[in-house]
């Protein structure tokens, strides 16, 4: 997956570009940048910064962790000076120097296989304040706009074999999860939970227990 992203890094932004996505993109930019404002936030696998230049400034601070030194190049270029970049992984994160009362990952929970999401979601809740608030974002499958499914395995994850412009294929894990499946995995640590969509995204928003 970080190989796949770091040789799309210079081509990624070009997904934001579909026409029939549009609308949504804009009012999602401006739904995220609502629920973040003030806030001090940890985004997960924040790829070229694509989110981040759009809410990080009017939230307090951000600490943006990726695993690509590609995708951060990119993103040091954009993002607002209340910003710190890091390498790391999402599924091992460090001991950071601030807390978070929230935490932020765009396009990053279809790439988590089934078996890896309590290990994944330990971990992120673990860095962050009790009661902090958290937002995934991600597609929707829609036919005719998203890259069909080309495998499925028997935990249910899905697979696309997707190209790039070097002319390089690559077999790549993007899950198309529904809102119960989502609500059940958050459920143990949820308090407050909201599940919204859009035509082509969805997003899950919910806040920690104390
Ligand atoms: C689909 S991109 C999303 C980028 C960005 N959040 C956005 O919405 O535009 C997924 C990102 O996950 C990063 N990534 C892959 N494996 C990772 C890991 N184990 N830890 C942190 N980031 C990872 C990739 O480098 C890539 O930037």
């Amino acid at each position: 997956m970080k190989d796949y992203y770091a040789a799309r890094a210079n081509e990624y932004d070009n997904i934001y570009l579909k026409p029939e996505r549009q609308d949504d993109l804009q009012d999602i930019r401006a739904w995220l940048t609502a629920e973040l404002t003030g806030r001090k936030v940890l985004e997960i696998a924040c790829g070229t910064g694509y989110w981040t230049q759009f809410y990080a400034p009017s939230a307090q601070r951000v600490v943006a962790v990726d695993a690509a030194d590609e995708t951060l190049v990119i993103a040091a270029e954009r993002v607002s000076p209340n910003v710190q970049l890091l390498q790391g992984d999402a599924f091992d994160l460090p001991a950071f120097d601030m807390s978070f009362d929230a935490a932020f990952a765009g396009f990053w929970w279809s790439h988590i296989s089934r078996k890896d999401i309590v290990r994944f979601l330990t971990g992120l809740h673990g860095s962050l304040e009790p009661g902090a608030e958290i937002i995934f974002l991600d597609n929707r499958f829609v036919p005719g706009s998203s890259t069909p499914i080309a495998e499925q395995d028997a935990a249910g994850n899905t697979y696309q074999r997707r190209a790039l412009q070097d002319g390089s294929t690559h077999r790549v894990l993007k899950n198309f999860p529904t809102r119960e499946q989502l609500l059940a995995d958050i459920s143990p640590h949820a308090k407050l939970s909201q599940y919204c969509e859009w035509e082509y995204f969805w997003a899950l928003k919910y806040s920690l227990k104390r």
